[in-house]
């Protein structure tokens, strides 16, 4: 594993930014695994602004996101598909064709899943899969559990997920209980990992996951295996392990 410090969230979404950027200058039609949450908007204000400065292209880029809330339409303010439009794909030039990300209103969950997983693996697989950390050491949504899931899943959503992804909605109650998404193999087998993990909110998931070992109990922990791997975190982000990882 890679270690990047930066010096706050700022930094990070820059440095984050120009690895993506790298990326797609050396692989223009390359498959970005991309993530929701507050972390990686940094990131995605960053690559508009180098789209913009004609520094990035994503003409041939394909995007395939980690995952969807169950029951939001990709028309509901707080689904995943329109965070990705609202920060990144109504800014640049990617092709909308060349965007996935699961469904969240089939009803069919096997059905969903299988078909992500048929999308994910007709692209040819994910070159580069930008990660973000929950605070209880989730990645996507992959909670922890007494094992790790492999493929695209239905997942219950976690209490202390559900209570720290409230912030987005106007209650608590209206935060989905129910997501879709990639499993730990589908993001295991991209062929570069690069997660974003900023501010003293995660600071305990860092610790386990790096520090810690590697069990379901905290899924990004399985990040220890990939042979490509890079951590860019603030010192915030690294207060419980200082100099250690
Ligand atoms: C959600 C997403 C994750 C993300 C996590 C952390 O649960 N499914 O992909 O990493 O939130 O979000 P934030 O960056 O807002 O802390």
């Amino acid at each position: 594993m890679k270690l990047i410090r930066v010096a706050d969230a700022a930094q990070a979404g820059k440095v984050a930014a120009e690895i993506i950027a790298q990326k797609i200058k050396s692989c223009p039609d390359c498959v970005l695994g991309l993530a929701t949450g507050s972390t990686p908007i940094e990131t995605y204000n960053n690559l508009v602004q180098m789209y913009r400065q004609e520094s990035v292209d994503f003409f041939r880029v394909r995007a395939v996101n980690l995952d969807e809330y169950i029951g939001l339409g990709a028309e509901h303010d707080q689904s995943y598909a329109w965070f990705m439009r609202q920060y990144l794909f109504d800014h640049v030039n990617i092709d909308p064709a060349n965007t996935y990300i699961p469904n969240g209103l089939e009803t069919d969950s096997d059905k969903e899943c299988r078909r992500y997983d048929a999308v994910i693996e007709s692209l040819g697989g994910i070159d580069l899969q930008l990660l973000g950390i929950g605070p209880n050491g989730h990645i996507g949504f992959n909670e922890p559990a007494d094992t790790f899931a492999k493929g695209t899943h239905r997942v219950d959503l976690t209490e202390a997920t559900i209570a720290a992804n409230s912030r987005f909605f106007e209650s608590i109650d209206q935060v989905p209980k129910q997501a879709y998404s990639m499993g730990i193999q589908n993001i295991m087998h991209a062929r570069q990992l690069l997660m974003v993990a900023t501010g003293e909110n995660k600071a305990r998931a860092v610790r386990d996951a790096f520090r810690g070992a590697i069990t379901p109990w905290v899924p990004a922990s399985v990040l220890q295996l990939h042979p490509d791997f890079t951590l860019i975190a603030d010192e915030a982000a690294l207060s419980l392990v200082l100099d250690k990882l």
